[in-house]
């Protein structure tokens, strides 16, 4: 055999194996990424938002005026819970001992960007964008599920349409990549 074929082959096995490896993890990171997270409390949106009224902004006060939308702390949850017997629902029996025990809920993010993505609330709040545009119809939901793709493509063509006068701006790589 020459020389030449008998480094390419194992280069060649390498280069295969290299490419199963990256299409795996980014199957398995996809999945993951879609995956509905399991929450440390069953907390049903359609209960709060649907039945009793309950605005989205009540629970999410900062996305007008923030970078993040913020999720609620276990005593905004009091201020009503602490008037509600949990009776025989057992999320609500988990809400009562994280409140006996006075500690914070580690929600699970199921909307989440790299580190290296820039997003804002505030700007899309404030250009007259309601939640569903972006998170679907939560308000249905029990806990919240991850949308499709919000990936760069999606950003761009929401940007190309609503906003074509400012295109150039909203489609700079810094405005997304500081
Ligand atoms: C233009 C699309 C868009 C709109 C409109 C929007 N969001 Fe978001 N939201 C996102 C994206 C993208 C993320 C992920 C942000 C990140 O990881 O930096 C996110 C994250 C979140 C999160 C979790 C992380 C955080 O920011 O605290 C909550 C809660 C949330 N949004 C609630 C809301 C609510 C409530 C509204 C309406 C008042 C709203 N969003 C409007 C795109 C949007
Ligand atoms: C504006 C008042 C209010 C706030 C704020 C509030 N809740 Fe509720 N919640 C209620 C009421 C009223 C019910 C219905 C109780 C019933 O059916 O007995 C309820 C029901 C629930 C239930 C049972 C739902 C089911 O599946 O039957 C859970 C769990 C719950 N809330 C968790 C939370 C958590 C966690 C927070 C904070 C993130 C919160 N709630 C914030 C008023 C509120
Ligand atoms: C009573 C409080 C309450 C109200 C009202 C409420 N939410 Fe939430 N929201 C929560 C809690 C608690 C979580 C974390 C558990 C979960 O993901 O379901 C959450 C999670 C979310 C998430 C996922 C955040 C993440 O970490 O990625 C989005 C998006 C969201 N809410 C949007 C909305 C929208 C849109 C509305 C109005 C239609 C709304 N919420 C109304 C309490 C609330
Ligand atoms: C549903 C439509 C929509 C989606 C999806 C969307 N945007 Fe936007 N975005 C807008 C609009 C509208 C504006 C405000 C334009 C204006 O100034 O009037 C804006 C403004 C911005 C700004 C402020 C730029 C500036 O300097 O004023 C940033 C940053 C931004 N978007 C990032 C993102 C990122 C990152 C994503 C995806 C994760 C995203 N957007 C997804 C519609 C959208
Ligand atoms: C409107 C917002 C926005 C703009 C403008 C933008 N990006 Fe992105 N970009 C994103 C988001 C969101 C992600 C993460 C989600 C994804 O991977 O698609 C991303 C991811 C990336 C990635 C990682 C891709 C991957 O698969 O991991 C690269 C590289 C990148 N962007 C380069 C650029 C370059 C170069 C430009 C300018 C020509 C640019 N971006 C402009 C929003 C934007």
């Amino acid at each position: 055999m020459p020389l030449k074929t008998r480094l390419r082959l194992p280069a060649l096995v390498l280069i295969a194996l290299f490419v199963v490896v990256v299409a795996a993890a980014a199957v398995l990171g996809s999945k993951s990424a879609q995956a509905q997270a399991e929450q440390p409390i069953a907390f049903n949106h359609s209960v709060h938002v649907e039945e009793l009224g309950v605005p989205c902004l009540y629970c999410h006060s900062n996305a007008q005026r923030g970078q993040s939308a913020g999720l609620p702390t276990l005593e905004k949850c009091q201020g009503c819970h602490s008037q509600i017997d949990p009776g025989d629902s057992q999320a609500l029996q988990d809400l009562a001992r994280y409140a006996e025990e006075n500690k914070p809920i580690q929600w699970v993010p199921v909307a989440l960007q790299p580190d290296f993505v820039y997003f804002s609330h505030r700007p899309h709040v404030n250009a007259g964008l309601n939640c569903e545009s972006c998170h679907g119809d939560v308000g249905q939901m029990t806990v919240a599920e991850p949308q499709g793709d919000m990936n760069m493509g999606w950003c761009l063509s929401c940007h190309k349409k609503l906003a074509p006068e400012r295109f150039v701006k909203l489609s700079d790589c810094a405005t997304c990549h500081k």
